[in-house]
C-alpha cells in the first residue's frame, strides 16, 4: 500500500473552487500535486504557490497556475509532508531541504494539511535528524553553537560538497536528540546567529492525514 499517496490524495479532496493553495515538497507532496493537476484538468479553478523549485516545476507542467507571492494575501490551504509527527501534531520537516520555504508558506496559510504514511507518527520527535538551515558564512561557528547545545550536528553533504538549499544556505542535521519540548528548542535554535530556520514546526499543522498500510486513513 502506498500510504503517502493515500494520504496526499485525501488531502487534495479538501481543496475547493477558487482557493489559493500552498504546494509542499517531497515524495508525499508530489502525489498531492499530481492529484491536484488532475482536478485542474477536470475544471477546478485554483491558484498556487510552491515551496521549492521542483514543486513549482511539477505544478507548471501539470497546468496548475503558479502566482507571484506579491499577489497572495492569505493561502487558504497548504498540503505538505513531514518527516515526523508527534501526538500533539508538532512536526519535524526539512528532510528534503525545503524547510525554510515550507515554513514561510505554512505561516501564511489558514490551514496546513500534513500528509504522511503511518510510519511517520512518533511519540517523541527526534529519531529523525532535525534539519537546521544555516548561512554558509562562518558556518563552522554555527555548528559549534549547535554542538554546545549537545545537538550532534553534521553538515549535510551532496556529492562531496555541502548541500545547498534553494536559498543558498547549508543544512546541519542534528542526530540522536530526543525532543521533549519542541517549542523551547525551536526558540533556542533560532536565537543562534547564523541559524536561518529550523525544521521544528510547532503549532502549525491544522490537520494531519495519515495513510495506513491496511488502506484506511486517519485525520487528526
Ligand atoms: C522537505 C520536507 C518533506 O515534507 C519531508 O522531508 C517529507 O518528505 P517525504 O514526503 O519525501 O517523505 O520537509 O523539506
Amino acid at each position: 500500500m502506498n500510504t503517502k499517496k493515500l494520504a496526499a490524495e485525501r488531502a487534495v479532496e479538501a481543496i475547493e473552487e477558487g482557493m489559493t493553495v500552498g504546494l509542499g515538497t517531497g515524495s508525499t507532496a508530489y502525489f498531492a500535486i499530481e492529484r491536484l493537476g488532475q482536478r485542474v484538468k477536470e475544471g477546478l479553478n485554483v491558484r498556487a504557490v510552491a515551496t521549492s523549485k521542483r514543486s513549482e516545476e511539477q505544478a507548471l507542467a501539470l497546468g496548475i497556475p503558479i502566482v507571484p507571492f506579491a499577489e497572495v494575501g492569505q493561502i487558504d490551504m497548504t498540503i505538505d509532508g513531514a518527516d515526523e509527527v508527534d501526538r500533539n501534531l508538532q512536526l519535524i520537516k526539512g528532510g528534503g531541504g525545503a524547510l525554510l520555504r515550507e515554513k514561510i508558506v505554512a505561516a501564511r496559510s489558514a490551514k496546513m494539511f500534513v500528509v504522511v504514511g503511518e510510519d511517520k507518527m512518533v511519540d517523541t520527535l527526534g529519531a529523525f535528524p532535525l534539519p537546521v538551515e544555516i548561512v554558509p558564512f562562518a558556518h563552522e561557528w554555527t555548528l559549534d553553537a549547535l554542538k554546545a547545545l549537545q545537538l550532534n550536528p553534521g553538515l549535510r553533504m551532496e556529492d562531496g560538497e555541502p548541500y545547498v538549499t534553494d536559498n543558498g544556505n547549508y543544512i546541519a542535521d542534528c542526530r540522536g536528540v530526543s525532543i521533549d519540548d519542541p517549542a523551547s528548542l525551536h526558540a533556542e535554535l533560532n536565537a543562534i546567529p547564523g541559524v536561518v530556520e529550523n525544521g521544528l514546526f510547532v503549532e502549525m499543522a491544522h490537520t494531519v492525514v495519515v495513510g495506513r498500510e491496511d488502506g484506511s486513513l486517519d485525520l487528526f
